[in-house]
């Protein structure tokens, strides 16, 4: 019994295979289209998928109608007659039985089913779904029941995105810049002034609610500050996101005192913000966060909705396959060479963030090291880059108990020598670290541990390996591509 789980038609399209009940692929469309943030589907993506069979069943991630009734209400005319899942699929000859999930319910059951609690809460806050934007679940003998809805347009995301957009960066796709620009900035300047100007009502221990003085569905271009230097800039994205780390704590407060839990699972785009998510174990004892839990990852969650089913939860190396040995030694011998390198080699990554699989990694010692890979990628020059350390060396570096365990990026540590890395240590030391032991991925804790013994170092720069302006690299011609265009030698497998 082969099933799909689909993702897609409004962004950032994905497609899970299982095979019976196990999860054996899933990626992402732009990993094969080279298009940034693709909702539709592709046939190299489904040649892929088929590899596995033809699918007896495919499950959609939310409810087509249902968002029909919200984008009449908000005015998205020109979305009405967007194709419907089916006829997307049946253009690929693949015509088979349909069913769906909500929106919500996909990222619930996306976080919940695999994650290894038998009881949890669930938060799930993005922009928007159907109609939900924030709801709150409780996970118990297999079952999720929902205990908090709030819906459209008073939506945490939307105006995430809004004040992304208001800092002259792309929304729902720069958030992560707004966050690491908010390091550099004041956020008692601007403080007041976002939170008079856009709420009518926090959070709070009674009521988890978030009421907005108007519908950021549009942005807020016409918002006033004056921005007069960078660091207007820098101070904007401070308050943003210190009135959000508020937000998420006092929704995390109410949800402590309403559901019997002592574990946490976070779900939604706004899951992918790594310095709030690490709050949450001032009040949970466990956090599980799903390493895609944005819609893409609802491609398995609107699959595993339906059944109401824990799966045995493979990891993120669920993509495309760029078969053979990972390259250990050629690694460790450019990076003793050049101190920096690239790697694309087995299963991709299926979530934002590069593990080790799709990466360039590189020496995070000394003061150079950080110019350089950024002339590489063109980045912007405050943007730090993560970590990858032996999960048995974690606390030894970081301000973290023995046994902390990242395997996805995303908490944010405190360094405990950032002098020592400048390449890998934001501008308030801390670090998006990525732990890794023997079982989450054999070989890379392997080539760690190599590097450890010839440096002293267990630690390893790890950064996504993309062309600009292009998604992560996919496959191996992506990928002798790349090496071409930034003239950086990339290890394959052997
Ligand atoms: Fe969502």
């Amino acid at each position: 019994m082969i099933t799909w789980g689909w993702s897609g038609l409004s962004h950032d399209a994905a497609l899970a295979v299982f095979d019976n009940k196990k999860l054996v692929f899933a990626s992402h469309s732009e990993r094969y289209s080279h298009i940034k943030n693709d909702e539709y589907l592709n046939a190299e993506l489904i040649f892929d998928a088929l590899q596995y069979g033809r699918p007896d069943v495919v499950y959609f991630y939310e409810k087509p109608l249902l968002k029909k009734t919200r984008q009449l209400y908000s005015g998205q005319y020109n979305l009405l007659l967007s194709e419907s899942p089916q006829s997307h699929l049946r253009k690929f000859g693949i015509n088979v039985k349909f069913k769906f999930s909500s929106h919500h319910k996909s990222h619930a059951a996306a976080g919940y089913y695999t994650s290894s609690f038998k009881d949890a809460a669930i938060l799930c806050l993005d922009s928007i779904g159907e109609w939900e934007t924030f709801t709150i679940w409780h996970g118990k003998n297999n079952s999720l029941n929902k205990v908090y809805s709030q819906g459209y347009p008073n939506s945490v995301g939307l105006w995430y995105s809004a004040m992304t957009q208001r800092l002259g960066l792309k929304p729902l796709e720069h958030e992560y810049i707004l966050m690491g620009m908010a390091a550099l900035g004041d956020y008692k300047k601007y403080y007041n002034d976002v939170k008079n100007d856009f709420f009518k009502k926090l959070p709070n221990i009674n009521d988890p609610s978030i009421i907005f003085k108007n519908n950021l569905h549009r942005g807020c271009l016409l918002w006033k500050p004056d921005l007069k230097s960078e660091q207007d800039y820098y101070d904007i994205a401070a308050a943003t996101q210190k009135i959000y780390e508020e937000i998420f704590e006092n929704i995390l407060i109410w949800m402590k005192s309403n559901i019997d839990s002592s574990n946490l699972v976070i779900m939604g785009g706004c899951a992918l913000n790594c310095v709030a998510n690490t709050l949450s174990f001032k009040l949970y004892d466990d956090v599980w966060i799903m390493p895609n839990p944005g819609d893409a990852g609802s491609a398995i969650g609107c699959v595993l909705s339906n059944w109401n089913q824990y799966i045995d939860f493979p990891g993120a190396y669920l993509g495309h396959n760029i078969k053979g040995k990972y390259p250990i030694d050629s690694i460790i011998d450019k990076l003793l060479k050049d101190k920096i390198t690239a790697v694309a080699s087995g299963k991709a990554e299926f979530g934002p963030r590069a593990l080790g699989n799709r990466s360039i990694l590189a020496d995070p010692r000394g003061k150079t090291v950080k110019d350089r890979v950024n002339k590489i990628k063109h980045r912007e020059p405050f943007r730090p880059f993560a970590p990858v350390i032996l999960e048995e060396c974690v606390h030894k570096y970081f301000n973290v108990n023995k046994g902390f365990k990242s395997p996805y990026m995303q908490y944010t540590l405190n360094c405990l020598e950032p002098n020592k890395f400048p390449a890998i240590v934001h501008y308030d030391n801390t670090s998006r670290v990525q732990t890794v032991n023997e079982y989450d991925h054999p070989d890379l804790y392997k080539l760690l541990k190599i590097w450890y013994n010839k440096t002293g170092c267990p630690i390893l720069l790890n950064t996504s390996l993309n062309i600009k302006g292009e998604p992560l690299v996919n496959s191996k011609k992506d990928a002798l591509r790349w090496s071409k265009k930034y003239g950086v030698e990339i290890c394959l497998p052997n």
